[in-house]
């Protein structure tokens, strides 16, 4: 067998794979939904996984060895790149560009094979014996992954080599030609493995194709044409299929573009078709997918809306933010059958995890800060967050009305954001109530968020009608515009 070297590869044995502890992620937030879609599995609840994905996936081996389905990852391609996502402020909604994460690899490209391979080793561990990967890239390492994968999937288990074909956008180069298209490698776990023949995969036909048929009232392709007894027939002859079984040139999926609904202001997002057809071909309803480098959430929202079960792990803290409000608005995102439609239904439950470091993240991006001050340490820039409520009882009705937030380190935040907060409320981007607190675990009973398209945050809570008299204790949460996340509580009593 080929087999590529590098400077420090590990032997695949010397990754250690099993943790004796249980992992250090305990659950940060619940979400819960009165949605039953897993008729399996009533205990189920999704996990949004804030942290890196080495330590994360190792802790998940103690549940969820040989257990996943699909895996689906887009890590960084080796490009030595930043790549931004947008951040929102307030109302108007403006955009502010952040680094959503580095792809720059100083000791070159050895470490960035050290990174994925250690992780794909992992991969292998969690994948059910039946279960697929897909790995995203593109022409920088793909080559490179390729062989990688025939190590330690076996090259008896690759199944394709995916070309994803999008429009380039226009690139000065006149020395080579335009590169447009990013690569997938599809490897199986073994040869017994779950593909589905499903008419919802296919590819459109092709304008050729779609010239030379006709489409009857109901919209439905027919050709004139048939021969009974060797005599030539003119009848209409049905095309049954809207399209044809895919092949291994992906070119009928746009990138993604900023008016689409779908949009959330990634730069590296990926379209939610590509994953629909991914995950259409290699689970069934009630399956595990996951996505290690989830960024912007596509794999586990499309996942969400065909009825898949979903572990995602990012470990940029903002991200999990936006999958966290991409998910929660699901309903409102377009459906994945007729995309003209939207989904319409409430998300299942889901649980974020993660490590509870919460101070560190106490400092606005480096971005953000003021030019002259922007080279200080970060722990010279931390501040603190704080906010008010007015809490409005009546009986054993409660309503919460947010009534100011203040960051102390407002004076080291940039002039091109200060100009654009007109009221406090515009440096909040999400906050959430725990009406019956117990511990560190929130549980978000009621929320209320900033979407890409609708930006209006309304700043007082529903009623909550309390069963019992008693003492409670109500925990408030609030995220800003920087991710940064402050949590009060309150002890109230209601007669
Ligand atoms: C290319 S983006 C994924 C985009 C995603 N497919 C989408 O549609 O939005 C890669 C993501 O991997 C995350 N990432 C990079 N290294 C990671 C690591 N070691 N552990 C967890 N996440 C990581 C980055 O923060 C980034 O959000």
């Amino acid at each position: 067998m080929v087999v590529l070297k590098w400077n420090g590869k590990k032997r695949k044995n010397d990754i250690p794979l099993e943790i004796k502890e249980t992992g250090p992620y305990h659950i940060l937030d619940i979400y819960s939904s009165n949605r039953r879609s897993f008729k399996l599995d009533k205990e189920w609840k999704n996990l949004l996984i804030w942290g890196e994905n080495k330590l994360v996936m190792k802790s998940l081996l103690n549940t969820f060895k040989n257990r996943i389905n699909l895996i689906y990852i887009d890590p960084p391609f080796a490009t030595g790149g930043e790549f931004n996502l947008k951040i929102q402020i307030g109302e108007n909604g403006n955009y502010l560009d952040n680094i959503a994460y580095k792809d720059k690899w100083k000791e070159g490209i050895d470490s960035y094979l050290n990174f994925l391979y250690e992780r794909l080793v992992l991969m292998k561990e969690l994948l059910s014996s039946n279960g697929s990967i897909y790995v995203h890239l593109d022409w920088h390492i793909s080559h490179y992954i390729k062989l990688i994968m025939d190590e330690i999937f076996g090259s008896e288990n690759f199944r394709n080599e995916i070309i994803w074909a999008y429009p380039a956008a226009s690139v000065k180069t006149r020395r080579f030609f335009i590169r447009s298209y990013d690569t997938i490698l599809f490897y199986s776990k073994s040869d017994d493995y779950k593909f589905n023949d499903n008419p919802k995969i296919y590819q459109e036909f092709s304008d050729r194709v779609k010239n030379a048929l006709k489409k009857d009232d109901k919209g439905v392709f027919y050709y004139r044409g048939g021969s009974h007894n060797g005599k030539k027939l003119s009848r209409k002859v049905y095309i049954e299929k809207e399209g044809i079984f895919p092949r291994d040139v992906w070119n009928d999926i746009p990138y993604i573009r900023a008016n689409t609904a779908e949009y959330q202001g990634f730069s590296t997002q990926k379209p939610e078709r590509l994953l629909r057809r991914i995950i259409l071909a290699s689970t069934d309803r009630g399956d595990l997918v996951s996505d290690f480098f989830c960024g912007s959430g596509t794999t586990l929202t499309v996942a969400e809306k065909l009825d898949r079960k979903w572990i995602g792990c990012d470990s940029n803290m903002y991200s999990i933010h936006m999958i966290r409000k991409r998910i929660l608005n699901v309903s409102k995102s377009n459906d994945t059958v007729n995309w003209k439609k939207s989904y319409n239904k409430d998300p299942s439950s889901f649980n974020i995890l993660g490590i509870d470091k919460r101070d560190e993240t106490n400092s606005i991006p480096k971005v953000f800060i003021r030019k002259d001050i922007r080279n200080k340490k970060v722990s010279e820039l931390k501040g603190s967050t704080d906010f008010n409520v007015k809490i409005h009882q009546n009986d054993k009705k409660i309503k919460i009305e947010l009534i100011d937030y203040k960051i102390s380190f407002e004076d080291f935040v940039s002039d091109k954001i200060k100009e654009k907060i007109k009221s406090y409320s515009d440096w909040i981007d999400y906050w959430s109530i725990d009406f019956n607190s117990k511990n560190d675990i929130f549980k978000n009973m009621w929320f209320s968020y900033r979407t890409p398209k609708i930006r209006i945050l309304p700043l007082k809570s529903d009623f909550y009608h309390y069963k019992e008299s008693g003492s409670y204790k109500v925990s408030v949460k609030l995220i800003d515009i920087f991710g940064i996340e402050t949590i009060k509580s309150y002890a109230i009593q209601v007669i």
